[in-house]
C-alpha cells in the first residue's frame, strides 16, 4: 500500500494521536510476523478515527465487514457501549489471533465473531446497525453496501476502507481496481446518502444515511 503523505508528516500526525497501548502492539508486531498481508491492518491513526466516529455517532451495534487479526475490531470496541457488536471474518488463522488478543482486552464482552463469507452472514442479521465498517475482499464491496444498507438506520454510517486503492483508483486496471471504482462511484450516485472521500491512509469513503 503506497502512503499518500509525505512519510515525515504522517510520523508527526501518528505522534499527536492517541498512541497504542501494548496490547495493540503486541498484537500489530505478531501480525507483521506472521500475516502474509500485515499491511491490510488500518493501522494508528485510521483506528483511532473509527474510533472516534463510533464515539460521535453513539453507536452501538456495528457490523465490520473483515476483522482479518482485529486492529481496528478493538479500537473501535473501545467506544463502544458494554452491548453490541459483530465481526464477520473468513480466515481462521487471522481469527485464531484475533481471538488471543480480544481475551486480553477489557472490551473483549462486546466482540461477537461469525465466521463465514460475510455476505451470508449479512443475510442472517436484523437491524438497526449504526455503523458498518467494510474492509474484506474489494470484488464484494458494492454487494456489501447493497446488501448491509436496509439495515443501516438513517443517520447512520457506512465506511468503506481503502477506496483510493493505492491510487489505483485513477487508471484502474485489474478486477479488484474496477471493484473499488464502481463501489466510489455507487456511494457517489447514491442519493440516499452524504458522503466524504477522504485521504487517510488508503482512502476511507464515509456514507450518511439521510434521515
Ligand atoms: C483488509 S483485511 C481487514 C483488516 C482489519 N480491518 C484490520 O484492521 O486489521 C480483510 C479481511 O477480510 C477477510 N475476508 C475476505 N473475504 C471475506 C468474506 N467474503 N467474508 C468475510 N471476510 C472476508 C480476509 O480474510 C481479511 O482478513
Amino acid at each position: 500500500m503506497d502512503n499518500f503523505i509525505d512519510a515525515a508528516v504522517e510520523q508527526f500526525a501518528h505522534d499527536h494521536t492517541e498512541p497504542e497501548t501494548d496490547l495493540y502492539r503486541r498484537l500489530r508486531e505478531e501480525t507483521y510476523r506472521v500475516m502474509s498481508s500485515p499491511q491490510m491492518q488500518v493501522g494508528l491513526i485510521e483506528g483511532r478515527f473509527l474510533k472516534m466516529l463510533v464515539r460521535l455517532i453513539d453507536a452501538r451495534n456495528i457490523l465490520e465487514i473483515g476483522m482479518f487479526t482485529g486492529y481496528s475490531t478493538l479500537m473501535m470496541a473501545e467506544a463502544l457501549p458494554a452491548d453490541g457488536r459483530l465481526i464477520c471474518e473468513i480466515d481462521s488463522k487471522a481469527e485464531a489471533i484475533a481471538r488471543r488478543y480480544f481475551a486480553e482486552s477489557p472490551d473483549r464482552h462486546k466482540i461477537t465473531i461469525q465466521m463465514g463469507p460475510a455476505l451470508e452472514t449479512i443475510k442472517m442479521l436484523s437491524g438497526p446497525l449504526d455503523l458498518v465498517f467494510i474492509d474484506a475482499d474489494k470484488v464484494n464491496y458494492s454487494n456489501y453496501y447493497e446488501a448491509c444498507f436496509p439495515l443501516v438506520r438513517p443517520g447512520g454510517l457506512i465506511i468503506g476502507d481503502n477506496v483510493l486503492w493505492s491510487g489505483k483508483v485513477i487508471d484502474p486496471k485489474d478486477d479488484n481496481d474496477h471493484a473499488i471504482v464502481a463501489f466510489d462511484r455507487l456511494m457517489q450516485s447514491d442519493p440516499r446518502v452524504e458522503n466524504v472521500c477522504l485521504t487517510v491512509r488508503d482512502g476511507m469513503m464515509l456514507a450518511w444515511k439521510r434521515v
